[in-house]
């Protein structure tokens, strides 16, 4: 079996870490990246980290709107699958580099796997949600998080197969997160003592391509009563500077901004903060595992099995209810939302059984 595998962006290379190793001991695997995210602590440190295997072709595709990235994108997978002519095509999650590797396969009739299958937001203003719809509705195999993606498939009638096989991002969160606990060093660099601060990280474009949007982000971060530690995605960096707000939060004693950090770094801020404040997909399932609240600035998730849990707190750019959520005590239960650590392997078996024979 051949599989020819499309990533991009950070969370694809995280997603990559739970599953090229595994896919590797039984098919080749061709390791695409379309260059969406490019700078050596969005891209590099990844690969240096969690062991992803180097990327068999890199197609230098980042920067641009989501249209012009897409279509780049198209242009450039189409030859390499005329010349490569895998079995299918895999992809994750709900990134541009997602949907151009999976519309590009779909046309050159090569099956598509989706991990990450079935998320929705049902908020179509937001360009996550076009790519995971049309993603799906392009797969011939839907691999799912959870039991609530599935049901989204079903009730939208795919024509693709549907398997719940756990969330493969939970793989490395579990390996990486136990070590993550007694590495110190993070928290020295950033100043922090554990459990007196608040982790944050903002990147959505309807968070901070809109001045008036990313000003109320700001008004949250100053108001925080704790120390905050402040990774910038290099969006949300370039938009600060562009609207004038970067300068105040630099100057502000409780703020820490630091450059995007690696995964090891991240885990562990993330497993000792007192809440995790973020807009990020991944980082709320992450902040889930770790037993750490997390506040999402957004009036929507899809993972919305961690707010009915009691352990996420959908608050929009809402300040007050920002500051109410910090004061909400941690649940007690943490049940097993999605899955034992094991997904990287469940979608090594759901390929080999669907593609396997050709
Ligand atoms: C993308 C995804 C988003 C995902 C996020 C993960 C889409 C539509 N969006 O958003 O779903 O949550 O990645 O982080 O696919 N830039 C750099 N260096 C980099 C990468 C980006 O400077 O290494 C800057 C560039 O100016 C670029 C901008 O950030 O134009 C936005 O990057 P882009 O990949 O288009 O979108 P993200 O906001 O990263
Ligand atoms: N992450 C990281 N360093 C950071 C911020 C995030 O390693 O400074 C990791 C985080 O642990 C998670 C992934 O990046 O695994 C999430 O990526 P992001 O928030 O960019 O994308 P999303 O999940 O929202 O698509």
């Amino acid at each position: 079996m051949k599989v020819l595998t499309v990533i991009g962006n950070r969370p694809q290379f995280v997603k990559a870490a739970a599953v090229s190793r595994i896919l590797r001991e039984h098919a080749d695997e061709v390791l695409v990246h379309t260059g969406q995210h490019y700078d050596d602590e969005m891209s590099a440190v990844f690969f240096a980290e969690l062991g992803v295997p180097r990327p068999a072709l890199e197609l230098q595709l980042g920067t641009g709107s989501n249209t012009e990235q897409t279509a780049r994108m198209l242009s450039a997978i189409a030859p390499v699958l005329a010349e490569e002519r895998p079995d299918c095509v895999l992809v994750y999650g709900d990134t541009n580099s997602t949907l151009a590797g999976g519309l590009a396969a779909a046309q050159a009739r090569i099956p598509v796997a989706h991990v990450e299958a079935g998320m929705r937001s049902f908020d179509r203003a937001m360009p996550e949600e076009l790519n995971r719809v049309l993603t799906d509705h392009l797969s011939a195999l839907l691999l799912c998080s959870s039991a609530a993606p599935a049901a989204h498939l079903r009730a939208e009638r795919v024509a693709g197969a549907i398997e719940v096989v756990g969330d493969v991002m939970v793989d490395v969160a579990l390996l990486v997160q136990p070590r993550a606990l007694v590495d110190d060093a993070p928290l020295r660099d950033a100043g922090v003592q554990p459990g007196q601060y608040v982790l944050a990280t903002a990147h959505r474009a309807g968070n901070v391509d809109d001045p008036a949007r990313l000003q109320r982000l700001v008004e949250i971060l100053m108001a925080l009563p704790l120390p905050v530690v402040l990774p910038l995605h290099p969006r949300t960096g370039a938009r600060l500077d562009a609207a004038g707000l970067l300068d105040g939060l630099l100057a502000a004693d409780h703020v820490r901004v630091t450059p995007p950090l690696g995964y090891l770094a991240f885990t562990a801020l993330l497993t000792r903060a007192k809440a995790m404040l973020t807009d990020s997909g991944g980082v709320q399932k992450e902040a889930y595992l770790a037993g750490v609240p997390c506040i999402t600035l957004r009036d929507t998730t899809e993972w919305t099995e961690t707010v009915d849990a009691g352990w996420n707190v959908l608050v929009d750019l809402d300040r007050d209810a920002t500051l109410a959520a910090l004061k909400r005590p941690a649940p007690t239960a943490r049940p097993e939302l999605y899955g034992d650590g094991q997904a990287g392997t469940r979608v090594v078996a759901a390929l080999r059984t669907a593609f396997g024979a050709s």
